[in-house]
C-alpha cells in the first residue's frame, strides 16, 4: 500500500492533470477526383497551461518558475511532479466553427494570443503534413491585426506524439499540446524533452518552415532549415543550429528593391486587400513533379475576389524570383548562405518527408518590426507591447477552409 503514492507519480510525470476536450474543426484533402472532408480538432501548446502537482496545487511560482525547493527539486524532479490541466479555449479566445478557427489577440486573464496545432483525432496524435509535390491552401480573415502584430501558420517539425515516446518523462502527449520547437531553438518551454526547463537550460529546435506570418498591413513567407537530416532535437550549449532569420519573401520589401512606388500589392484597399477575406495557396514544387521527388521551390498564390494573383517577384540581375528555393536563397536573396549551408531544399525534403505539425498562432514580440517596418512594411513602432495591446484589444486572425492536396487541385 504504502508503495502506491510513488508508482502513482511516476505514472503520472509531466502527465495529465484534468481533462482535456479538443475544439473540433473540419478540413479537406484533394485530389484531381476532388475533395474530401476530415474532422480533427485543434489544441492548445503545453505553454498555455495550468501546471499543477497531483494535489492540483500550482507547480510554478508567480514569476513562472518552477517552485523549487517546495514543490519539487530539480528539473527531473519537478518534471515527475508536475502535471499539466485541460484547457478552457475561450480563456485564450480560442474558437472553431465548422472549418474556421479563430485566435483572438487579447485573452480574458490579460496574456496575448495563442498557438495551436492541428490534431488528427482518429490516431490521436498531431497530425503531419507531408508537403513535397503538395499544396496547402486557406482562407483568411486578417483585416483586424494592427501593425507590431503577427497571426501565423507555419510548419514546425515537431514529434508527432508531441515527444512522449522519445522523452518517456512526458506522459501528456500531444492531447496537451507538447513538444514544440521551432527554427530559433526556444528556451521558454516550461518542459522540454524529459525535463523541467529549470532555469532555461534547454532549447528545442527544428526545422520550420512558414507559410504566412502577417498582419492587415505586412507578410511574409520563410524557410528556417535547421541542419542535414535533423529531425527535433533538444539543444543546450548548441542552440544555435538553425536558420534563425530564414530566407524570406516580402512583397513590401520586394516591391522597393524593384522600384515599384506606393505598394500596391499587399494591404488595406491593395490587389490582396486585406480588409476582406482572401486566399492563400502555398504550392511545395517536386523536382520531378512526384511526390518522391526533391523539393525544388515553394510558389504563392492568391485567390482575391475570384481571380488567381502570383506574389511579387524580385528581380535580381534581371531574373525574376517569386518563389523560396536553393536557386532564390543563394541567387537571389543577398548574400545569405544560411539556408544552403543547413541543407536548403535537400534537406527540406527529408524533413517534409518525415512529416511536419501544422502551427497556427497569434502572437506579437512588442514591434514585430523585421515584419511590417523600414523595408518590411509601412508600419511605424507601435509602442512596445502595451502600445500593441492598446490598439489590438479586439485584434483576432481567423483561418478557414483549411485545404491539402495535389499542385492546382486545392483552390
Ligand atoms: C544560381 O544561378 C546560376 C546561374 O543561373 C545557376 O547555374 C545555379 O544553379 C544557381 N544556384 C542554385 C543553388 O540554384
Amino acid at each position: 500500500m504504502f508503495l502506491l503514492p510513488s508508482l502513482l507519480s511516476l505514472t503520472l510525470s509531466q502527465g495529465r492533470g484534468s481533462a482535456e476536450v479538443h475544439p473540433k474543426i473540419s478540413y479537406k484533402v484533394c485530389t484531381k477526383a476532388g475533395c474530401t472532408t476530415k474532422n480533427g480538432g485543434i489544441v492548445i501548446d503545453s505553454e498555455w497551461r495550468d501546471i499543477v502537482t497531483a494535489d492540483g496545487a500550482p507547480c510554478l511560482k508567480s514569476n513562472g518558475d518552477f517552485d523549487i525547493p517546495n514543490v519539487c527539486k530539480d528539473a527531473a524532479d519537478c518534471s515527475d511532479k508536475c502535471l499539466l490541466n485541460g484547457y478552457t479555449y475561450s480563456k485564450a479566445s480560442v474558437s472553431t466553427s465548422g472549418s474556421a478557427v479563430r485566435l483572438g489577440f487579447l485573452n480574458s486573464d490579460g496574456s496575448i494570443g495563442s498557438r495551436v496545432y492541428l490534431f488528427d483525432e482518429d490516431l490521436k496524435q498531431y497530425q503531419l503534413w507531408k508537403m513535397v509535390n503538395k499544396e496547402i491552401t486557406f482562407d483568411i480573415d486578417t483585416s483586424t491585426l494592427g501593425c507590431g502584430t503577427n497571426g501565423a501558420l507555419y510548419f514546425s517539425e515537431m514529434d508527432a506524439d508531441g515527444g512522449s515516446s522519445r522523452f518517456p518523462r512526458n506522459k501528456a502527449g500531444a492531447a496537451y499540446g507538447t513538444g514544440y520547437c521551432d527554427a530559433q531553438c526556444p528556451r521558454d518551454g516550461k518542459f522540454i524533452g524529459n525535463n523541467a526547463n529549470v532555469g532555461r537550460k534547454y532549447g528545442s529546435c527544428c526545422f520550420e518552415w512558414d507559410v504566412w506570418e502577417a498582419n492587415a498591413y505586412a507578410t511574409q513567407m520563410a524557410a528556417h532549415p535547421c541542419g542535414v537530416n535533423t529531425p527535433a532535437y533538444v539543444c543546450e550549449s548548441d542552440c544555435q543550429k538553425c536558420d534563425t532569420s530564414g530566407c524570406a519573401n516580402n512583397p513590401y520589401r520586394f516591391e522597393a528593391q524593384n522600384g515599384v512606388k506606393n505598394h500596391p500589392f499587399y494591404g488595406l484597399g491593395k490587389q490582396v486587400d486585406t480588409s476582406k477575406k482572401f486566399t492563400v495557396v502555398t504550392q511545395f514544387i517536386s523536382s520531378n513533379g512526384l511526390d518522391s521527388g526533391t523539393l525544388k521551390e515553394v510558389r504563392r498564390l492568391y485567390v482575391v475576389g475570384g481571380k488567381v494573383v502570383e506574389t511579387v517577384a524580385k528581380i535580381q540581375n534581371g531574373k525574376p524570383y517569386n518563389t523560396i528555393g536553393n536557386d532564390f536563397c543563394t541567387n537571389g536573396s543577398a548574400g545569405d548562405d544560411a539556408y544552403m549551408r543547413l541543407g536548403g531544399d535537400a534537406a527540406f525534403t527529408k524533413s517534409f518527408q518525415r512529416g511536419a505539425v501544422l502551427a497556427i498562432s497569434l502572437w506579437t514580440d512588442g514591434s514585430m518590426g523585421w515584419l511590417d517596418e523600414i523595408d518590411g512594411g509601412p508600419c511605424t513602432s507601435p509602442g512596445g507591447k502595451e502600445g500593441v495591446i492598446a490598439k489590438n484589444k479586439n485584434s483576432y486572425v481567423e483561418y478557414s477552409n483549411i485545404r491539402y492536396g495535389d499542385i492546382d487541385t486545392t483552390y
